[in-house]
């Protein structure tokens, strides 16, 4: 049987893209500036983003039964992500509007309609599960039904297969689904959802080795049992945040594996997340491997 390097179980969605100054009151029309049309889904970006980083990855997921699902799956095998256990559903593929604010910073914010991602079931996971067991790591996120993460988080602990958690779009998770998962990987926003009443370094030096909140601009951070470390984000001219998390889990993944070398892997993952806001889209943006090669060897003294 077939060996992947990552196996990635979440969601999958087509990208509604609109560029805009201001969102519309209630009532209001306004116009944007731009539109694309794109893949994305925290899950498929997570895949896609370690297949462009060299790895050998496979997806488990849902998809509707229209032309969005065939899109998905044509995506894919574009970027030889292997689909097996990717299914077909009655109704429609998940789907994100995706308002990219023309300031400075470039902020977005994301509307999902989950569709065919909700219809994700442990018989899917059990399905997958000799491909799970022969897997390097193993990424989810919380755009597929809770109870399936959970059970797939308590297999992987159960067989003593790494896992990272993204808990992106945060739902409240289990105490067992915190403690067994190998890396959990929230933002900002996320890790104040998740432990409404500490602070980030506190957090951190809680589950030390584990939690790494992802900061935007200001890279990211965790505790590694002596002290809580900042690793520093890249400085690039930001053109579109959408999926930077996303490239931030895989990228991090995907150096892991290599030598489990934690802080490499931050280090490594900053710069592919850097290098992903400077183009639009959340998987077209996301850096191959050569791109990353070719910035570290041109910023090698910095
Ligand atoms: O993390 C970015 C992703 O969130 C987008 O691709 C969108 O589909 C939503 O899942």
């Amino acid at each position: 049987m077939e060996q992947f390097d990552i196996v990635v179980a979440g969601s999958i969605n087509m990208d509604l893209f609109f560029e805009i100054n201001k969102l519309p009151a209630l009532g209001e029309t306004i116009e944007g500036q731009a539109f694309h049309l794109l893949q994305g889904g925290k899950g498929a970006n997570q895949a896609i983003a370690a297949a462009k980083l060299g790895k050998k990855v496979a997806m488990i997921g849902c998809v509707g039964n229209a032309a969005f699902g065939d899109l998905a799956l044509k995506n894919f095998e574009t970027y030889k992500v292997n689909h097996k256990h990717v299914h077909r559903s009655e109704g429609y593929t998940g789907v994100a509007m995706v308002n990219i604010f023309q300031t400075k910073k470039r902020d977005n914010s994301i509307i999902i309609v989950p569709g065919a991602n909700k219809k994700m079931t442990r018989a899917m996971i059990d399905q997958a599960l000799p491909m799970i067991l022969r897997a390097k790591i193993v990424l989810v996120q919380l755009e597929i039904p809770l109870d399936v993460v959970e059970y797939l988080i308590d297999l992987c602990y159960e067989h003593d297969i790494p896992v990272v958690l993204n808990p992106a779009p945060y739902q409240i998770l289990s105490q067992s689904a915190i403690q067994k998962a190998s890396f959990i990987i929230p933002n900002e926003i996320e890790v104040g959802q998740m432990f409404p009443n500490h602070s980030i370094e506190l957090n951190c030096a809680q589950y030390p080795n584990k939690l790494i909140v992802t900061r935007g601009f200001m890279g990211a951070v965790y505790h590694n049992y002596r002290e809580f470390k900042i690793l520093n984000a890249i400085k690039v001219n930001p053109i579109d945040t959408t999926g930077a998390g996303d490239t931030f889990v895989a990228a991090f993944a995907s150096k892991y594996i290599e030598n489990k070398d934690i802080d490499a892997a931050i280090q490594y993952a900053n710069v592919c997340a850097g290098l992903s806001i400077t183009k639009v889209g959340a998987q077209e943006s996301s850096p191959t491997s050569e791109e990353v090669n070719r910035y570290l060897s041109e910023h090698q003294d910095e």
